[in-house]
C-alpha cells in the first residue's frame, strides 16, 4: 500500500508545475525531458531553478531563474528541454523538422551575459548522448547572445541567409566534435518558427556535414555566464517528419 500511495503523489504531481532546484535534477515534460544542467557551475557561485509550466503533444513552457556572479567567461550551466524522440534518423531521411520558439525575459540585471539557443547533436551512430564520444557535430542556433558572448571557435562567415534568417556562422572544435554556430545577426529572435530541414541542408550543401549523418539529439534552453535573469518560454515545439 506504501509503494502504491508514493506513485500516486508522483503522478498527481507530474500534472502541476515543478519546479527543480538540484544541479542535475530533470523532469518528464510530456515528449522533453527538462533538465538543470549545472555542468559549469564550479566556475562561479551562484544557482538556479528551472519549473515546468505545461507540456501537450510536441510542445512545452518552462522558465528558468538564475544568478550567477564569477567566471565572467565561462558558461555554468544549460537549463534546457531534450527531446525524448525527435532523434535516430539520417539528415537525408528528414523530410522537414518544423519548429517554433516563443520566449522573453521576464527580468534580467543589467550586463547579462547569456545566450538562448539550440544545442543540435550530429553523430555516426544511430544513437549517441549529447557531448559523447559517439558526437561528430554540435549545431547550435543562438536566437540570442547578451554581453559579448561568443561561440566555441571563430567567426567563418558574416550575414548568411539561411532558413530566412540573417546568421554570423561560427565554427571550431570542441572535444572530439566540430561546433558550428548559427548566431542571429538581427538581434534577439523571441517569436521563431522555422523548419529546421533548412538548416540541415546548408549544413550537407555548403559545410561538408555528411548526409548519412544521424541527429542524436535536439535540445534547447539556455546558457547563462553571469547575471541574473528570468527567462521564461511561452512555447517551445519541434518535430521530426521522415
Ligand atoms: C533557487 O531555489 C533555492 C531553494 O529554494 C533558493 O535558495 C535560491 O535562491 C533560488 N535561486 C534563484 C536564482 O531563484
Ligand atoms: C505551441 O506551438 C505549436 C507549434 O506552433 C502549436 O501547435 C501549439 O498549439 C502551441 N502551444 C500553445 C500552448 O500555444
Amino acid at each position: 500500500m506504501k509503494s502504491f500511495g508514493l506513485s500516486v503523489l508522483a503522478l498527481a504531481s507530474a500534472a502541476f508545475a515543478q519546479t527543480l532546484t538540484g544541479a542535475f535534477d530533470c523532469v518528464p515534460a510530456g515528449a522533453f525531458t527538462l533538465c538543470q544542467n549545472q555542468w559549469g557551475a564550479s566556475a562561479g557561485v551562484g544557482s538556479q531553478n528551472s519549473t515546468l509550466i505545461s507540456a501537450s503533444g510536441n510542445s512545452v513552457s518552462w522558465e528558468t531563474v538564475w544568478n550567477w556572479a564569477n567566471g565572467p567567461n565561462s558558461v555554468k550551466t544549460y537549463a534546457n528541454v531534450i527531446h525524448n524522440t525527435a532523434k535516430g534518423m539520417q539528415l537525408s531521411a528528414i523530410k522537414s523538422a518544423p519548429t517554433s520558439w516563443q520566449w522573453q525575459y521576464k527580468t534580467s540585471s543589467s550586463g547579462i551575459r547569456a545566450d538562448v539557443s539550440y544545442d543540435i547533436w550530429l553523430g555516426v551512430p544511430q544513437v549517441g548522448q549529447p557531448a559523447s564520444s559517439a558526437s561528430s557535430y554540435e549545431i547550435m542556433i543562438w536566437l540570442s547572445g547578451k554581453g559579448g558572448i561568443q561561440p566555441v571557435g571563430s567567426q567563418i562567415l558574416t550575414g548568411i541567409e539561411v532558413a530566412g534568417h540573417s546568421w554570423n556562422l561560427w565554427k571550431g572544435p570542441n572535444a572530439n566534435w566540430q561546433v558550428l554556430s548559427f548566431v542571429s545577426a538581427n538581434g534577439d529572435l523571441t517569436d521563431f518558427d522555422i523548419d529546421l530541414k533548412d538548416i540541415f541542408n546548408y549544413l550537407v550543401q555548403s559545410q561538408g556535414v555528411a548526409a548519412t549523418q544521424f541527429l542524436q539529439g535536439i535540445q534547447t534552453g539556455t546558457e547563462p555566464f553571469v547575471g541574473n535573469a528570468d527567462l521564461f518560454i511561452e512555447n517551445f515545439s519541434v518535430e521530426v517528419q521522415t
